[in-house]
């Protein structure tokens, strides 16, 4: 584990001020949140009800993403930057399920999700797990810390997931996500989810405003262009960009599940 420099844009931690790590883990249902993630979690809600979906169809598309990457993809690295506390089938557990000779490195900067980490670290004996406390903002220092873990001479599969749309900059966070495909080497893929006022999601934008206002760190949004830019230069893999509920969704009933608001893909370095 550790820890390569203080965070950035997240300058307040505690329990006075609402963190996106603590109030994602509210709305998936979970306990490690302070009332004032409650608080200001309940307040989106209501001005956006369908968060709660959004967080989950987020994880479910985690779980299919990383299924598929083990699996018929062949990766057996990870590297999960904003990694989001510890909940019910983390990236390690999907992945070494899969194979359990995988290798995860997670990434975040939140002081709970650090606090946390254990959790994570909780690799099957032929694995193994790493956790750095570290910004997304400097991808080449992450790079440097994941080695440690990582064989970057090897395919690796650089997961964010509903982390850049903390990076405001569309063009430095465009830049973040080529220096770290740039690290990787042909095989490597990268996923993707990401918010949109899109997909239905134009009462996002007032229940985003809120939440710059009344917590930590600062959100955005991004239209499919601009989306489509972190993908510049890999080849998307089929259904390309959808909304993450419906990334490789299986029917129940019949029915594939409802579309929500948040970019899902995943792509392959050639
Ligand atoms: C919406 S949660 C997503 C968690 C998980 N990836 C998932 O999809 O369920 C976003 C996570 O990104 C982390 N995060 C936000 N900005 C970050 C940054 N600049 N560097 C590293 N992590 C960041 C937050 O602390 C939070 O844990």
């Amino acid at each position: 584990m550790s820890e390569n420099r203080p965070s950035e844009g997240q300058p307040i931690s505690g329990p006075d001020v609402a963190h996106n790590a603590r109030v994602w883990n509210h709305w998936l249902g979970g306990k490690d949140n302070y009332p004032i993630d409650r608080k200001v979690g309940d307040h989106v809600t209501s001005m956006f009800p369908s968060i709660g979906e959004v967080a989950r169809a987020d994880r479910e598309f985690l779980g299919r993403a990383v299924r598929f990457l083990a699996g018929e993809a062949g990766m057996d690295q990870f590297l999960d930057i904003g990694t989001g506390l510890p909940t019910a089938d983390n990236t390690h557990e999907v992945a070494q399920r899969v194979n359990p000779a995988s290798r995860i490195v997670y990434v975040d900067n939140d002081p709970l999700v650090l606090a946390h980490a254990r959790a994570l670290l909780t690799s099957t004996p032929e694995g193994a797990t790493d956790y750095i406390h570290a910004d997304a903002h400097h991808p080449d220092a992450i790079v440097r810390d994941a080695k440690a873990t990582l064989d970057f001479d090897r395919p690796v599969a650089v997961m964010l997931l509903g982390s850049l749309n903390f990076i405001l900059d569309t063009d430095i966070a465009v830049d973040i996500v080529g220096r770290l495909m740039a690290a990787v080497p042909s095989g490597s893929h990268l996923v993707i989810t990401h918010p949109t006022t899109e997909l239905g999601g134009e009462g996002n934008v007032d229940a985003m405003r809120f939440w710059n206002e009344n917590a930590t760190p600062p959100i955005t949004a991004r239209s499919l262009a601009e989306f489509t830019r972190f993908f510049a230069g890999l080849d998307l893999l089929d259904p390309g960009i959808v909304s993450c509920a419906r990334w490789r969704a299986t029917p129940v009933d019949g029915e594939l599940p409802s579309i929500v608001p948040q970019f899902g893909a995943v792509a392959r370095k050639p």
